[in-house]
């Protein structure tokens, strides 16, 4: 009987999830393999993070790259067939939300393999973002689901989800952010972005903000408007870069766009940031356990937590300059609460029960 745990990553939000629940995993002894679809594979978007999170170099990459999402997830799903075929695990780990995920999901619960899907039931009941599909239809499919906050819990039992699938386990992504923690340096950052005053660090790629030209035109309008209220650093995404510069993003001249960071690289400038500007998911989970204030260019969140027991607030593109107005005049606060669960320990609590299930 195969006892290999088979886990199955491709986006950047998927490595600083998969780093301790492997790391924790390892230290039971388990046999593992890591999968890499390729469906992120610039080096400063996938290979940094397999540097900077202490992750093995995966055993298999799929080499999928972009595509439409039919094409992408299909191309993912024939790989992880031939590959799960050949090395039959006894448990499939799957991450977060992205394409890859979905598809592994698919395959594995058609080869009949055991699934578990790490930041189970988060909702953002808008069903125009492709994550939404993904999470649906890999919860729907998972035999274990491991949920970062109470509401996630909530959302599986309404769908009818049995309650003994379901952990609620805290947060691996905030492990890795406490485990590395003390390399976040604000004085490096800032020195490197010359900074020298008050900033806004800006993360954009959401296909509702920056695919449309219209959209992205009017995103480019209020984040010059944040621009004229303090440098912004944008460490920008693929995604919409060609877009966001045709409409003249770079142009402001308190407006800093630089390559996607490290890591490490990026927190150091999160976490002396005055206010932070995203459509991220992970992004609202980091300024939440580092107290800085985040304003989420989104109409939703699929992370009410972070809203809750946080420091994020949703915004709209009208309403960005006068939220970061208001951002900066209240200043940071001294003591912030924080997400139960979140404590760095997120990836043991999973492992324990996947060692359980395969035992
Ligand atoms: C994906 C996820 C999204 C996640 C984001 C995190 C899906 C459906 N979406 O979105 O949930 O928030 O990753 O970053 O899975 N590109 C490059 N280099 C790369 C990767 C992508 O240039 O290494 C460009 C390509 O032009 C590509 C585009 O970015 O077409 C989009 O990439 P894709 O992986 O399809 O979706 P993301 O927008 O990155
Ligand atoms: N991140 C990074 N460098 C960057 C931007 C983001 O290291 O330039 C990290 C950050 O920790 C974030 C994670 O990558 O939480 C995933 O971010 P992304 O916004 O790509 O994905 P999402 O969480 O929206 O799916």
């Amino acid at each position: 009987m195969s006892t290999l745990v088979l886990h199955v990553t491709g986006a950047r939000p998927n490595f600083p999830k998969a780093a301790p629940v492997m790391r924790a995993l390892s230290g039971r002894g388990l046999e593992q393999t890591l999968v890499h679809t390729g469906q992120h594979y610039d080096g400063r978007m996938s290979e940094i993070f397999f540097q900077q999170l202490g992750l093995p170099e995966p055993d298999v990459n799929l080499g999928v790259g972009s595509g439409s999402h039919a094409k992408q997830t299909a191309m993912i799903m024939t790989g992880l067939e031939e590959l799960f075929e050949a090395r039959r695990p006894a448990m499939v780990l799957v991450y977060g939300d992205v394409n890859s995920t979905v598809a592994a999901a698919l395959v594995a619960s058609k080869m009949r393999v055991p699934l578990a899907h790490v930041e189970a039931g988060l909702r953002s009941f808008d069903m125009t973002m492709p994550e939404e599909i993904n999470r649906l239809v890999t919860d729907r499919l998972s035999d274990l689901l491991f949920c970062t906050s109470p509401d996630a819990i909530a959302h599986l039992g309404n769908e009818g989800t049995d309650p003994a699938k379901i952990h609620l386990v805290g947060n691996p992504m905030i492990d890795t952010l406490l485990a590395n923690i003390d390399r976040f340096d604000v004085a490096g950052a800032r020195t490197e972005h010359g900074l020298t005053g008050r900033y806004v660090v800006a993360t954009l790629h959401r296909p509702s903000n920056v695919d449309d030209p219209a959209d992205a035109a009017a995103l480019v309008k209020s984040m010059h408007a944040v621009a004229d209220q303090a440098v912004v650093v944008l460490p920008l995404h693929p995604r919409g870069r060609a877009r966001l510069e045709a409409e003249g993003l770079f142009t402001h001249p308190q407006m800093k766009v630089v390559e996607p960071l490290g890591y490490v690289e990026f927190m150091g400038l999160v976490r002396g940031a005055d206010a932070v500007v995203t459509d991220s998911g992970g992004v609202q989970e980091e300024t939440t356990m580092l107290g800085v204030p985040c304003l989420t260019l989104r109409p939703n969140t699929e992370r009410p937590v972070t809203i809750t027991h946080g420091t994020n607030q949703l915004v709209t593109r009208e309403r960005l300059p006068i939220a970061i107005e208001e951002c900066l005049r209240a200043g940071r606060a001294q003591t912030w609460p924080t997400p139960p669960l979140w404590d760095g320990h997120a990836g043991e609590r999973i492992a324990a029960v996947v060692a359980g299930a395969l035992d």
